[in-house]
């Protein structure tokens, strides 16, 4: 029995039911704030995704897809959306367009993670950039953007984490700083600490251990050392975000697993994840076009774990979304089989869900599958139907039964049923 590899998953129905509506609701939102979709390869050259994520990180350093193809290059399954965006960006000259660009993305993102709950080896991203802007007005449309989502879906209790990574050059004194600190707890750090206190002392900040989250926490918030501008932006998408009522909370230790944020940088935390586990994540990236070779065209974004967001989903959105009802269109005996297929042509035609029985089930069958589908109408066709013109509807939550012309079913349903 081959099974599915390790970290990857089976979304059946009626599951699929719920991507989809959430993907529905992620374009409709995303689009009325302006942005278009863009879809960009499953695979680029790997070292897109070391120059723009960053070498030391914990993605590119040990969770990335990566292998040779038949000409010997090297390749990475995507282990996320924005480093795509931006050369695609780059490489299709979007620059000649308009400016800004909001363009969003679905689809499929790998890294080769620990297995625990909310954490998959594949798994789905819903994200927005908006490129081609540096005013903290760009950052504070792009949470409203993700806010209006996320309450879309029925969310009240989330809150976005948000922090000042400062600019490039805070960036080289801050890491002195913790540097500093932490290099006499150098002999209690994990692994992984010790080499980040020499790779990139940054990510210290973001290490699972609780021995190394004790020790980091005397290390000082990056706000304290970041430019004057870099705070003035971000106090500026604060009082953005108070005056939409987004609930937001400034989080001095939040550091991002990408090295290509700087100023804005930002998650989403439920409660119903654990700690540790966010719902999305996003930030500003003014140097990434540029440092990939593009002109230097500033650029902020979020993605938003899917898999995360399906599992947390409210319960009414979910119900909703997973009572679909059908009519169950019965065919008894030969001849009424095609005209049953008509019909069902018909009826669908007319707005009506319509499964129709092509396994030849007895009224007596029909009846038990209706029952254990949860259909709330059969419509029965036989031959005393097929003389008059007319067919049974019956409704089984009362039992009730009556004939109607076959073109009055549509709008029976619309009345009884939606
Ligand atoms: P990220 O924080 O690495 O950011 O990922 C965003 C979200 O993807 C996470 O918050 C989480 O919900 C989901 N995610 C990440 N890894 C996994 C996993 N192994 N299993 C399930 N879900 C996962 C980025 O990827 C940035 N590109 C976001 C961004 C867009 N920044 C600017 N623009």
């Amino acid at each position: 029995m081959i099974q599915r590899p390790r970290g990857t998953r089976d979304i059946l129905p009626p599951d699929t039911r719920l991507w989809n509506r959430v993907e529905a609701v992620a374009r409709e939102v995303f689009s009325a704030w302006g942005a278009e979709e863009i879809r960009t390869p499953v695979f680029e050259h790997t070292e897109l995704f070391v120059r723009s994520v960053g070498e030391t990180t914990d993605i590119v350093h040990k969770e990335m897809y990566t292998f040779l193809d038949r000409k010997e290059r090297s390749l990475t399954l995507r282990p996320e959306g924005t480093a795509g965006v931006a050369r695609a960006w780059i490489e299709n000259r979007m620059q000649d367009r308009s400016l800004p660009l909001r363009l969003y993305y679905i689809g499929p993102m790998f890294r080769y993670e620990r297995m625990q709950r909310g954490r998959y080896r594949q798994f789905a991203q819903i994200g927005l950039e908006i490129i081609g802007a540096e005013t903290p007005l760009a950052d504070a449309e792009l949470l409203a953007a993700l806010h209006e989502f996320l309450v879309r879906l029925g969310f009240d209790d989330v809150e976005i984490h948000l922090n000042n990574l400062g600019d490039p050059d805070d960036r080289q004194r801050y890491q002195e700083a913790i540097r500093q600190v932490m290099e006499v707890h150098r002999a209690e750090l994990c692994g992984d600490c010790q080499r980040r206190l020499d790779e990139n002392p940054l990510r210290l900040l973001d290490c699972k251990v609780p021995r190394c989250q004790e020790l980091s926490a005397g290390a000082p918030a990056m706000d304290a050392v970041a430019s004057p501008a870099s705070r003035e932006h971000v106090a500026g998408v604060e009082a953005l975000l108070a005056r939409l009522g987004v609930p937001y909370r400034r989080n001095p230790r939040l550091v991002r697993g990408l090295d290509y944020y700087l100023r804005t940088a930002f998650e989403v935390v439920s409660p119903k994840l654990g700690a540790g586990t966010a719902l999305g994540g996003g930030g500003r990236y003014d140097r990434l076009i540029a440092d990939l070779g593009g002109p230097a065209v500033p650029g902020v974004g979020f993605a938003i774990g899917e898999d995360r967001l399906i599992d947390v989903l409210p319960e009414a959105f979910r119900l909703e979304t997973l009572a679909r009802p059908r009519l169950y269109l019965v065919p008894l005996g030969d001849a009424a089989q095609a005209w049953a297929l008509e019909l069902a042509r018909d009826w669908v035609r007319g707005g009506v869900p319509v499964e129709l029985e092509v396994t030849g089930r007895s009224a007596r069958a029909a009846f038990k599958r209706a029952d254990r589908d949860h259909f709330p109408v059969v419509v029965i066709v036989g031959d005393d139907e097929l003389a008059q013109g007319t067919v049974t509807v019956k409704r089984l939550a009362d039992g009730s039964q009556t004939r109607l012309t076959p073109d009055r079913v549509p709008g029976w349903w619309l009345e009884h049923v939606r």
